[in-house]
């Protein structure tokens, strides 16, 4: 009988989650022990925050923020197992993503249905790098990932985490972050809100350590792919 070779395998991984719930240390490692292709899609909101700020375009003005995102032109560059985004050919470094007035502004901005709109069809193709780059798969991270971007993903986590163990490990990273205030921005808004994805499987990490979640998390992919 003729079997499918191993190499035309490509699994997509869905992580989602609030501020803080574990899921970038998560789809890291889930990315080193497959090869995966790692995307981090808060990092596209941030970079667009980040851009829409820079032309000084304000979140209470969707028009204008529809307006300008019509000059912004998306990229990636891959960089080692993570694919990056680029605006306008301009890599926006990571201390402007992670800035107070980026924290502050990003969920405001990620409630536009414009700005969602700008990013669905280049997180899609996503995953079209992953496998023209000779990756196994895409784990990707983020709020709507299980919900909109990969519905049909092979496997989709929800990671939760007490409010207070989220701040823990924010204040822990030298983090200036309003977890709580976002969480109820992402969660409350009408387009793509934050929710586990029904059918994904709901893991609570307040109590557990990395290698504990990385591990519930590895442990059906890792068969899936023993099976292949
Ligand atoms: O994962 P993060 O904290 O870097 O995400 C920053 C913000 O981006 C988050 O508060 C909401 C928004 N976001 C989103 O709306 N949808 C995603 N898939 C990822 C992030």
């Amino acid at each position: 009988m003729l079997t499918a070779p191993r190499s035309s395998l490509f699994l997509i991984v869905a992580i989602d989650g609030g501020a803080a719930a574990g899921k970038s240390t998560t789809a890291r490692a889930l990315s080193a022990r497959f090869h995966f292709l790692h995307i981090d899609t808060g990092s596209h909101y941030r970079a667009l925050t980040a851009e829409l700020l820079r032309l000084g375009v304000a979140a209470s003005d969707p028009a204008a923020v529809e307006r300008a995102l019509t000059g912004l032109a998306l990229g990636s560059e891959v960089e080692g197992r993570r694919a990056a985004i680029t605006v306008n050919g301009r890599l926006v470094p990571d201390a402007e993503l992670r800035a107070p007035a980026v924290n502050a502004a990003v969920s405001h901005f990620a409630a536009i249905p414009a700005v969602r709109a700008a990013l669905l069809a280049y997180q899609r193709d996503q995953a079209r790098i992953g496998r023209e780059n000779g990756f196994a798969g895409l784990v990707m991270e983020g709020r709507d990932i299980g919900t909109v971007i990969f519905p049909s993903a092979d496997f989709r986590f929800f990671l939760h985490a007490d409010p207070e163990e989220r701040a823990r490990r924010r204040a822990a990273e030298g983090q200036q972050d309003s977890i709580a205030e976002r969480d109820r921005l992402d969660s409350s808004r009408k387009t793509a809100p934050l929710v586990c994805p029904s059918g994904a499987t709901d893991i609570d990490s307040t109590f557990l350590s990395l290698d504990e979640v990385v591990e519930r998390v590895s442990a059906p992919i890792a068969a899936r792919l023993a099976a292949a």
